[in-house]
């Protein structure tokens, strides 16, 4: 159900829960305050009560307000890449923040979203609570179409047409000294080494304490679709029948290609690709072969690193 920015805001004032979209993926907000809302937001994902949300702030003093110790290089990354898709964990005092929706971590994650409806909602009504609006496992929604896939065709969605960005920010964590990729993102590490003075390096997983105290989110599985993804950097073999590519390339064995954009756009790619692990159980397909031959670069390690989540 398509609702208004007004709606919107009545809504969550009433305490309910409703679909916005960022730049980024569409979000599922509901105030940090309403304690009600935030149980419903995890009940409706199914999502694990020990992975906490992100919370969507109209402006940068806002963040003031909430943390606590200075962390090095915050101010810098603030003024370079907000407005937009850089998610910031850092320590916080307890008592702004409700322990439910930070999963009882000492830290929480902070985003000032770069489009003027999240903006607008925010500003007026916020701040929000806003993790992305898929069930738990899911391919995250880029249009209102996957809300309502997910929620049902009656869950109030604001719409904002298809999200630019197409997957999700770039969440940075702050760590043993170092500022680290909590989850690869919109924006790649690259751009982060002008004002760090180093490129931050993705957090190492299978390290209990980086994966399970830092960054509990990264631990689940995430983005699958019920069609099995078979990874290829190698030219297709011609042994599944559906292949994931790019329209500048040829596939002459397979029977059906869902083209992710251009193989030289890896913009146009991430702002298709979870439309495009939507559409293959849409269209019921059982296997597919995906063609990750791309440079290992940029937005491109994003997409990478989404679509083999979406093999495992
Ligand atoms: O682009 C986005 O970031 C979207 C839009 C809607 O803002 N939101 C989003 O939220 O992707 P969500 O909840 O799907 O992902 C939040 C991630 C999870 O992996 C979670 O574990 C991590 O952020 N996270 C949240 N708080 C954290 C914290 N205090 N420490 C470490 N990781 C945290
Ligand atoms: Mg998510």
């Amino acid at each position: 159900m398509r609702i208004s920015v007004e709606e919107a805001c009545a809504r969550l004032l009433n305490g309910e829960v409703v679909a916005v979209p960022t730049e980024t993926v569409y979000g599922l907000a509901a105030r940090l305050h309403s304690r009600e809302a935030i149980e419903h937001v995890f009940k409706l994902k199914n999502r694990p009560a020990d992975n906490p949300l992100i919370i969507h702030i109209a402006t940068a003093q806002e963040l003031k307000s909430f943390t606590m110790s200075s962390v090095p290089h915050v101010d810098q990354l603030i003024q370079t890449f907000w407005p937009g898709p850089l998610t910031l964990v850092l320590p916080i005092e307890n008592t702004k923040i409700p322990d439910i929706a930070r999963a009882n971590l000492s830290t929480a994650a902070f985003r000032l979203p770069n489009h003027p409806i999240a903006q607008a909602i925010a500003s007026r009504v916020g701040p929000l609570v806003a993790p992305s609006a898929n069930l738990s496992g899911h391919p995250s929604a880029t249009i209102p179409e996957h809300v309502e896939e997910d929620f049902g065709s009656d869950f109030p969605v604001v719409n904002g047409g298809a999200c630019e960005g197409g997957v999700e920010s770039t969440i940075l964590v702050f760590f043993e000294g170092y500022w680290h990729i909590g989850r690869l993102g919109i924006l790649p590490p690259e751009v982060f080494s002008e004002v760090l003075g180093y490129q931050p390096e993705p957090l190492d997983m299978k390290k209990e304490k980086e994966a399970s105290i830092v960054c509990p989110g990264q631990y689940y599985r995430h983005y699958a679709p019920l069609c099995r993804l078979i990874l290829g950097y190698q030219g297709y073999d011609g042994q599944s029948c559906a292949v994931v590519g790019y329209h500048d390339r040829s596939y002459p064995q397979a029977n059906e290609v869902l083209f992710l954009g251009s193989s030289t756009d890896p913009d146009e790619v991430s702002h298709n690709l979870y439309k495009i692990l939507r559409l293959l159980d849409e269209k019921k397909i059982p296997e597919a072969w995906v063609d990750l031959n791309v440079p290992r670069l940029g937005l491109w390690r994003t997409v990478i690193e989404r679509l083999s989540r979406a093999a495992l």
